[in-house]
This record gives C-alpha cells, structure tokens and sequence, in this order.
C-alpha cells in the first residue's frame, strides 16, 4: 500500500472549503476507476470545529451537484502530515504560510501548493472563505472547486502515468 499517492486538502476550518475539494476530488477519482491509487484528506490549519461535521450550506451544496460531505469530521492539520502526504493543496495564502511554518527545515515546500495554481482562472490563487458570507459564495466555491479539480487528478494522471491503470 505503500504507493498510495497521498493527498491532503487544506483549509482554516476543515468544514467548507477543504472537505469540498477532498469529496470533488475523490468521485473524481471514482469516476476514472482509480480509487485504489489514492488516499485522499482534508484538514484545517485552526482547532474550532474539529469532531464536528461540515457546514449545513456546504453540505447542501454539495448535495445540489451529486456530492455527499454527510461522512465528514473535521480535524486539524498536523506537522506530520507534511511528512505523511505528497501534495498538500491548500485554499488561501493563509494558510499556505500556516503549514509552511511547519516545515522547518524547509524540506517540504515542494509539495505544498496553492490549490488554484491549477486554476483555469484563477483569479486571485486563492479559494474565497465562504463563512461568513451569502449562499452565492457557496456556488463560488463549488464551480472553483470542482474544474480545479479535474486539472489536478488530470496532472497527478499524467505525473503517475495512471493512464490505463483504472480498474
Ligand atoms: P473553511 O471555512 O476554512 O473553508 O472551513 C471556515 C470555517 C470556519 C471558520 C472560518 C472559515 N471559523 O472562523 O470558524
């Protein structure tokens, strides 16, 4: 099991916008056959919500486009993770220096990235925070999450040569 390619999403809260991705990117995954190539996370970088489940507008936007967050408990992100995962994408450049200062030696810089690099657009490289703002923030998240997924499952494809090895 040791060539699981590991994944990790990231966030402040481990309730929005990371567990969002991790659901995106693992029906994904399903969908191309490929689930026994991954092992896909989330987590946020502060403690407030950990134990408890993702947030009611997430989750029912999630519903609305075919996605389910019902299983999701938020946890934070850990120091080890740096050394346990491969890529580390995380939503906002807050975040990318809250794991960075993990990463004392700078060994690990290289596989953590901001989540909207692989974005056709964008924008700011940055994943808006939802939290505290209407239901149209929501959608925003989720037409980001989701065509930013596909390129990245698309470049972890081609960077595995996964190609032909759905099942
Ligand atoms: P997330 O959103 O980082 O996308 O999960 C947030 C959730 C909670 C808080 C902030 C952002 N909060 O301040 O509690």
């Amino acid at each position: 099991m040791s060539d699981l390619i590991r994944i990790q999403f990231v966030c402040l809260g481990n309730i929005c916008r990371s567990p969002l991705a991790e659901v995106v990117f693992r029906d994904k995954v399903e969908e191309k056959g490929l689930k026994e190539k991954f092992d896909i996370e989330s987590s946020g970088t502060g403690d407030w919500h950990v134990g408890e489940g993702a947030d009611s507008r997430m989750r029912q936007t999630a519903d609305e486009f075919g996605h389910s967050l019902e299983d999701h408990r938020a946890q934070q992100f850990q120091a080890a993770d740096l050394e346990a995962y491969d890529h580390v994408f995380v939503m906002d450049k807050s975040n990318l220096n809250d794991v960075l200062y993990f990463d004392e030696e700078d060994r690990h810089s290289g596989k953590v990235r901001l989540f909207r690099e692989f974005d056709p657009n964008p924008g700011d490289y940055q994943v808006p925070d939802p939290y505290y703002g209407g239901d149209e923030g929501f959608k925003n998240v989720y037409d980001i999450v989701s065509r930013t997924s596909e390129v990245i499952l698309e470049r972890l494809i081609a960077e595995y040569d996964l190609n032909g090895e759905a099942n």
